[in-house]
């Protein structure tokens, strides 16, 4: 059985069919990256897989829930964890803070407030900080040092700075660390390595290569297609909304259908195509 299984997903703005009848399924520890040129959709169905946005068809099943229409919240607290294109780090907060947000996403889920005590039930655990409370500070404070480390000295030596102080690539760096704070089923991540240099792409490859020998589950957009040869068991390429291509990595790479799609906007090859 699928972990995420989405189908007949349909989403237009005005009159762009930006998701125009898309099917996609994802088992268990598998990577499945999407590929496609700008504009194809890749986001637009991200968004819909993980509640940042609404399909006005279709339905969505993760982890043997329909989700369709579910707050974010609500399915990130079911495992679901994302990462976003243009990188969304909380720019005020440490390091250690943005990396935390996405373990407190966990523990509320598994957490579930008393109706009506809930507030004040947290308001007395917060001022009497009973051992349990010391016990989970301390977890979580192992659990950001180990989950920094998966990006060797990138982050360690920055956990106490504000993220807005961070170059760009350690600010993608802090988003994946939070998505993995999650703990997540299912790992959501767009363009991870968008605006990032050729040594910085190569450590980033490395890391995600760790994620999945790790036995994450992990859905990919990405336009450098290197990366996606070396890392997918399963690629889906998408072209004005709708999926024109999927199967193995080279089989969609070398795919006519796939090879004019790229090439109505740039040449196909291992650097930026989409
Ligand atoms: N919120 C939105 N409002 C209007 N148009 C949108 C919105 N989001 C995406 N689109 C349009 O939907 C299409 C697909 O966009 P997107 O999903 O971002 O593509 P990709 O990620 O493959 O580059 C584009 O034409 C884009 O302009
Ligand atoms: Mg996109």
């Amino acid at each position: 059985m699928s972990l995420l299984e989405a189908k007949g997903i349909v989403r237009s703005f005005g009159g762009v069919h930006a998701v125009a009848g898309v099917d996609v399924a994802i088992a268990q520890g598998e990577f499945l990256s999407i590929i496609g040129p700008n504009g194809a959709g890749k986001t637009t169905l991200f968004n819909l897989l993980s509640g940042h946005d609404v399909p006005d068809r279709g339905s969505v099943r993760f982890a043997g829930r329909e989700i369709t229409g579910w707050a974010p919240e609500r399915i990130a607290g079911l495992g679901l964890a994302r990462t976003y294109q243009h990188g969304r780090v909380l720019g005020n907060l440490s390091v250690r803070d943005n990396i935390l947000v996405g373990a407190h996403h966990r523990l509320r889920a598994a957490r579930p407030r008393l109706p009506g005590l809930g507030a004040l039930a947290e308001l007395v655990t917060a001022l009497i900080h009973p051992p349990s409370v010391v016990r989970e500070e301390a977890a979580l404070a192992d659990e950001v040092a180990r989950i920094a480390a998966l990006f060797g000295d990138r982050l360690t030596p920055r956990l106490e700075q504000p993220a807005y102080s961070l170059s760009y690539a350690n600010r993608r760096r802090v988003e994946i660390a939070r998505a993995l704070a999650l703990h997540p089923r299912l790992l959501l991540l767009d363009e991870p390595t968008a605006g990032m240099n050729e040594s910085e792409t190569a450590e980033m490859t490395t890391i995600i290569g760790g994620l999945k020998a790790e036995g994450h589950t992990i859905l990919l957009i990405e336009h450098k297609l290197d990366l996606v040869m070396r890392l997918s068991d399963r690629v889906i390429a998408m072209d004005d909304g709708q999926i024109i291509a999927e199967g193995p990595p080279e089989a969609v790479r070398a795919n006519p259908a796939v090879i004019e799609a790229y090439l109505g906007h740039r040449e196909l090859g291992g650097e930026a195509v989409a």
